[in-house]
């Protein structure tokens, strides 16, 4: 774990984490997205009184970054903040649009609001998944 990485991280998340639209499941998540020239930033998940149009803090931070010009080469870290005892554990939908928006090798912190942390490979999170190269196949 990069400490100075991790910390910065941590505070951009804690402000998507305060961010949060939750009213239904009152499930707040922050996100947040470290760039190679130092830039970070942030996102919450955002839900809807028509459930499936609700959106998780990954994807709202993941698009806040590519809509502001920025892609996946530019991208160092990501981390992702729940109110959950243990380090939150993306769900399958955000595993897949991470697999997409980061590199494989982009490291990806899951924490809580104790600061307990996993520290994991955005690869290792979707073994054998689904990319833009089976299209061709
Ligand atoms: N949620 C996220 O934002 N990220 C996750 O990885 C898990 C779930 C949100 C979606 C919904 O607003 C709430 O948490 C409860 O599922």
């Amino acid at each position: 774990m990069d400490k100075k990485e991790f910390d910065l991280l941590y505070n951009e998340a804690l402000k998507g984490y305060k961010l949060a639209y939750a009213p239904y499941s009152k499930f707040k998540v922050g996100a947040s997205c470290l760039l190679k020239n130092g830039k970070v930033f942030h996102g919450c998940n955002i839900e809807n009184s028509s459930y499936g149009l609700s959106n998780c803090a990954e994807r709202t931070c993941l698009f806040n970054v590519y809509s502001n010009g920025y892609h996946k080469d530019d991208i160092v870290a990501f981390m992702i903040l729940g109110q959950t005892k243990d380090p939150i554990s993306p769900c399958g939908a955000c595993r897949q649009v991470m697999c997409e928006l980061l590199n494989g090798d982009v490291t990806v912190y899951l924490t809580n609001l104790n600061k307990d942390f996993k520290e994991y490979k955005v690869s290792d999170l979707l073994p054998y998944s689904f990319s833009g190269d089976n299209l061709d196949e």
